[in-house]
C-alpha cells in the first residue's frame, strides 16, 4: 500500500493555496485485471472532420456550415473519413429562463425555427445525417462562454438578461446533454471551459453586473491554484449524461481544457479527444508550440482517447496557399501524431493545392491506422525531430521535421525505425507515392518548416515480437506515479498573439511533466540503468502501474532497475508483472546504481497485463524507473 496519494488541490484547500493530500490513488497500484482508459463513444480511431471556429470565429449560420459540408462530401473528402461537421461559439440566442431550454439563434439558422415558435437543430442534423455526416455542437462548463468572458467583441453572443444569457453547462447538464443528443441527434460535442476560467467576482464584466461570478475553478498559469478534482468532476458529469443520452455509444466527448487542470492525466478516463493547448493560431511558432504539446504525451492516447493539438489551420496564414512546405508539414504532423483531423477552413473558397493535402489519402490512412498508436519521438531536438509510429501491420510511418526557418540535413537510421541496421529499409514518400531503399542510415535535405513523411518497410529488430514503447496504443498509465503535477518545461513558448510581450513571458504551464515516457525517462533523458542505457524501454516514476493490453503474446521480458536519473534515492524499488489480475513475476529489490534485473514473466492467455513499481519511499519526487527493452514476445 502507498503511504503517499496523489497531491491535487481540492475545493477546501485552493482558498488557503495550500497542498493537502487529495483521497486519490492510494490503492491504485493494486492490480484490476482491467483496462481503465476510455472506450465509450465512438472514437476508436482519431474523429475526423471540419469545425467552424478557424474559419469563421463565431460568426457563423447554416450557409455557412452547409457550404462547407456539401463541398465535404462532393469534393469525396467524406469519403476519405472526414465526416464530423462541428458548429462551434455563436450558435445560441439564449436560455429560456420558465424551463431552462436553449434557444438557437433561428435568424443564422433558419432551419431551426420550428412553427410553434421554438426552436430545434433537429432538421439541421436530420440534413446532415441525410448526407452521410455527423452534427457536432459546442457549450461551455460553466454559465457563459468563450465568447463572453474573452472575445466579446465577436458577432452571435447570446442576449437577454443575466440569466438568460447563461448558456453553459453549468447546472444544466444533465438537461442540455438530453437536448443536444436525444433531441436534437447530435454526435460530437465540445466542451470548452472559459465559464469556470474567467468570472471571478473581481471581474469588471461581473462588477458591472454583466455576469454572475463563478469562482475560478481553473488558473491556467498555475497548477496549484486549479481546483483539478472540481474541473474533472464536472467533466465527469457531462461523461455521465452522454453516456445516458446515447446507449449506442453513437457520440464524441471533445474536451477543451487547453491542457489546463492536469487534464493530460485524466482525460483518457473521461472522454474521446482532449486539447492539450491553448489555441492554434495560423502561424509557424504557434504550431510548434501546440505540436509540443502533445508530442511527448504517446502513452496517454489510445483507441476512444486522443491528445488533441487544435483544429487543423490549413488555408490560412503561414499555411495558405502561398505557405504548402508549412500547409503540408501541419498535416502531416497532426497525422502522425493521431489528432484529430479537424479542417478549420471555409471550403467554399478553398484552393486546390489546399484540398489536396487535405485528401492525401495515404497520409489519412497513416492517422487512422487501427493500431492507435500515437507516433513516438525517435529523435529530439530544438532543430530537427524524428517522429516514428508503429502501423497494425508492422510497418512504420516516419515524419522528419524541420522546426527552424533554414534548410537543414536530417540522417534517418535503422535504429530509428527499430529495424534491422544491416537490412534493406523500403521508404514511401507519402506525398510523392515515390520509393527508395536504403541500408543503415540515409541522408535528407529539409527545406525551411519542412517535413518529410514516409511508409517505412524493414526487418524489425525483434522478430517474433514488440517492444511496449512501439505500442503506445496498448498501454495505459492508470497511475503514472506522479505526486504534484508539474508544468511542463520543453514546451516552445511561442508569443500568443492575443498577449504579445505584456507580461513577464511564457511560463511553462502545461502538466504532464514527470509522466509515463515511450523511450525516454519521464523527465525527457536517456533511459538508462546502473550505467546501461537503453535507446528503446518505458520510462515512468516509481508507485505506478502501467496497464498493457496483450493480444496472443506469450512471453513478458525487461531489464528493470532505478533510472539513472533518479533524484530521490531513498528506497528501492520493485518490479512486478501481472496477468488479468494475478502476480506473474517480480523482482528483487532494485536500488539506485544497481545493474538492470532481466524480469520475465510467461503471459500465455492473459488479457491485460500489469507493470507496477512500487517503492516505499515517502516522497514528493517519486525516482525515475526503467523498465529497459520492456517487451512482448511471441
Ligand atoms: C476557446 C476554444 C476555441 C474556440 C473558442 C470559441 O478559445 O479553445 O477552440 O472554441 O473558445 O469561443
Amino acid at each position: 500500500m502507498r503511504a503517499f496519494s496523489k497531491i491535487l488541490v481540492s475545493s477546501a484547500a485552493s482558498a488557503a493555496f495550500c497542498l493537502p493530500l487529495a483521497a486519490h490513488a492510494e490503492g491504485d497500484l493494486e492490480p484490476t485485471g482491467e483496462w481503465s482508459a476510455y472506450q465509450r463513444g465512438n472514437a476508436d480511431l482519431p474523429p475526423m472532420g471540419w469545425n467552424s471556429w478557424n474559419a469563421f470565429t463565431s460568426d457563423i449560420d447554416e450557409e455557412k456550415l452547409i457550404g462547407s459540408a456539401d463541398i465535404i462530401v462532393k469534393s469525396g473528402l467524406a469519403q476519405k473519413g472526414y465526416r464530423y461537421i462541428d458548429i462551434d461559439d455563436g450558435w445560441w440566442l439564449h436560455r429560456r429562463t420558465s424551463d431552462g431550454r436553449m434557444i438557437i439563434r433561428t435568424d443564422n439558422f433558419p432551419s431551426a425555427a420550428m412553427p410553434d415558435g421554438s426552436s430545434s437543430f433537429r432538421p439541421l442534423t436530420d440534413k446532415l445525417h441525410a448526407m452521410g455526416l455527423k452534427a457536432g455542437i459546442y457549450s461551455d462548463i460553466g454559465r457563459n462562454s468563450c465568447g463572453q468572458v474573452f472575445t466579446s467583441t465577436f458577432p452571435n453572443q447570446p442576449e437577454g438578461s443575466v440569466a438568460e444569457r447563461e448558456v453553459g453547462l453549468y447546472g444544466h447538464i444533465d438537461q442540455d446533454i438530453a437536448l443536444y443528443f436525444k433531441d436534437w441527434g447530435f454526435d460530437l460535442i465540445k466542451v470548452d471551459a472559459c465559464g469556470i476560467r474567467g468570472l471571478p467576482a473581481s471581474d469588471p464584466k461581473v462588477q458591472s453586473g454583466q455576469y454572475r461570478a463563478l469562482k475560478p475553478l481553473i488558473d491556467v498559469d498555475s497548477l496549484g491554484r486549479t481546483d483539478i478534482p472540481a474541473v474533472q468532476d464536472l467533466y465527469e458529469q457531462v461523461r455521465d449524461s452522454l453516456e445516458k443520452y446515447n446507449p449506442d455509444d453513437d457520440f464524441v466527448f471533445s474536451l477543451c481544457l487547453w491542457g489546463s487542470a492536469d487534464v493530460r492525466s485524466w482525460a483518457k478516463n473521461v472522454g474521446n479527444m482532449s486539447r492539450t493547448s491553448e489555441d492554434i493560431s495560423p502561424t509557424w511558432s504557434r504550431l510548434l508550440f501546440n505540436l509540443d504539446s502533445t508530442s511527448r504525451r504517446a502513452l496517454y492516447a489510445h483507441p476512444g482517447s486522443w491528445n488533441d493539438p487544435d483544429m487543423l489551420y490549413l488555408g490560412a496564414g503561414e499555411f495558405d496557399a502561398n505557405h504548402l512546405t508549412q500547409a503540408r508539414s501541419h498535416f502531416a504532423l497532426w497525422a502522425i501524431l493521431n489528432a484529430p483531423l479537424m479542417i478549420g477552413y471555409d471550403l467554399r473558397k478553398a484552393d486546390p493545392e489546399i484540398m489536396k493535402i487535405l485528401g492525401n489519402q495515404d497520409i489519412i490512412a497513416l492517422n487512422q491506422d487501427k493500431a492507435g498508436n500515437q507516433a513516438v519521438l525517435a529523435f529530439d531536438s530544438s532543430d530537427a525531430q524524428i517522429f516514428v509510429k508503429t502501423l497494425a501491420n508492422g510497418e512504420k510511418g516516419v515524419a522528419i521535421l524541420n522546426r527552424t526557418r533554414a534548410p537543414l540535413e536530417a540522417v534517418l537510421t535503422a535504429e530509428h525505425l527499430k529495424f534491422l541496421s544491416n537490412a534493406g529499409i523500403d521508404l514511401t514518400d507519402l506525398w510523392s507515392g515515390k520509393t527508395m531503399r536504403f541500408v543503415g542510415e540515409q541522408k535528407f535535405t529539409l527545406a525551411p518548416q519542412e517535413t518529410l513523411i514516409f511508409r517505412a518497410r524493414g526487418k524489425r529488430i525483434l522478430p517474433d515480437g514488440i517492444y511496449l514503447s512501439e505500442q503506445p496504443g496498448i498501454i495505459n498509465p492508470a497511475d503514472d506515479g506522479v505526486v504534484v503535477p508539474e508544468p511542463e518545461p520543453v514546451t516552445y513558448r511561442a508569443l500568443t498573439p492575443w498577449n504579445g510581450t505584456r507580461g513577464t513571458g511564457e511560463h511553462p504551464r502545461y502538466g504532464g511533466w514527470g509522466g509515463a515516457q515511450a523511450d525516454s525517462t519521464p523527465y525527457g533523458e536517456q533511459l538508462a540503468i546502473g550505467g546501461k542505457r537503453y535507446a528503446t524501454g518505458l520510462g515512468v516514476l516509481a508507485n505506478s502501474r502501467l496497464e498493457v493490453r496483450n493480444e496472443g503474446y506469450r512471453q513478458f521480458t525487461a531489464e528493470v532497475g532505478v533510472d539513472d536519473s533518479a533524484r530521490n534515492r531513498s528506497a528501492p524499488v520493485t518490479f512486478e508483472i501481472y496477468g488479468d489480475g494475478k502476480l506473474l513475476a517480480k523482482s528483487k529489490p532494485q536500488s539506485f546504481g544497481d545493474a538492470p534485473q532481466t524480469l520475465e514473466a510467461d503471459i500465455s492467455g492473459a488479457k491485460i497485463l500489469e507493470l507496477v513499481a512500487r517503492s516505499p519511499a515517502e516522497t514528493l519526487q517519486p525516482d525515475t524507473v526503467t523498465w529497459g527493452n520492456a517487451a512482448l514476445l511471441k
